[in-house]
């Protein structure tokens, strides 16, 4: 790896919330802006994360943890390396998300991002068909439903999906990445 003076800083973005929230969505505005910036951006999304580094673990408490310290694991290498991380999984647990953190930002800064809608709103939507599944009981441990969701308390942007269109809160996100000087300003 070159030396760090000649790196361009890392950093790592942890989006946060229900599924529905508009996680995915709100990553993928955020990856085109810092791409169109010339950043090196690399995106861990759970979904994805799930047919490849997770496949085979299920939404245990135990498997959502190794999941999320899979994820910071990796996120903590890529940002060392200088790229810029966006993660968007639901991480339900506010120690793992501290671990997550940890892990990260040894390396480089850590910008968490609370997505956040209201369970009622996320089940209205119901992007997936999920909730009427887990609903109905045919999704055990789901996430809001049957499975704990903890609200972060110490997140450096919380979003509010049901105010804002998503590419308002894009340029939230991008905001608070410039006012920490991890982006230079368009
Ligand atoms: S996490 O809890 O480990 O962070 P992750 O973000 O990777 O979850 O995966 C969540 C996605 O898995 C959801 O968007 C949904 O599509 C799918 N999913 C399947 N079963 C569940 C469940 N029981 N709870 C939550 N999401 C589920």
């Amino acid at each position: 790896m070159p030396p760090a003076h000649t790196r361009p800083q890392g950093f790592t973005v942890w989006l946060t919330g229900l599924s529905g929230a508009g996680k995915t969505t709100v990553s993928h505005l955020v990856v085109d802006e810092l791409e169109r910036r010339g950043l090196l951006v690399e995106t861990l999304d759970g979904d994805v994360v799930r047919t490849h580094l997770s496949q085979g673990l299920g939404f245990s408490k135990e498997d959502r943890d190794t999941n999320i310290e899979r994820i910071g694991w990796v996120a903590s290498r890529l940002a060392r390396a200088g790229a810029a991380v966006v993660v968007s999984a639901i991480s339900p647990y506010a120690v793992t998300r501290a671990t997550a953190r940890a892990m990260t930002e040894e390396f480089a800064p850590f910008v968490e991002v609370w997505v956040r809608a209201s369970l009622e709103e996320c089940t209205r939507r119901d992007v997936k068909g999920l909730y009427a599944q887990a609903i109905a009981g045919e999704i055990p441990e789901f996430t809001g439903i049957s499975a704990p969701y903890e609200p972060p308390d110490d997140a450096e942007v919380v979003l509010d999906t049901e105010r804002h269109e998503p590419a308002e809160s894009a340029a939230i996100v991008i905001a608070a990445l410039e006012e920490r000087g991890l982006v230079d300003a368009a």
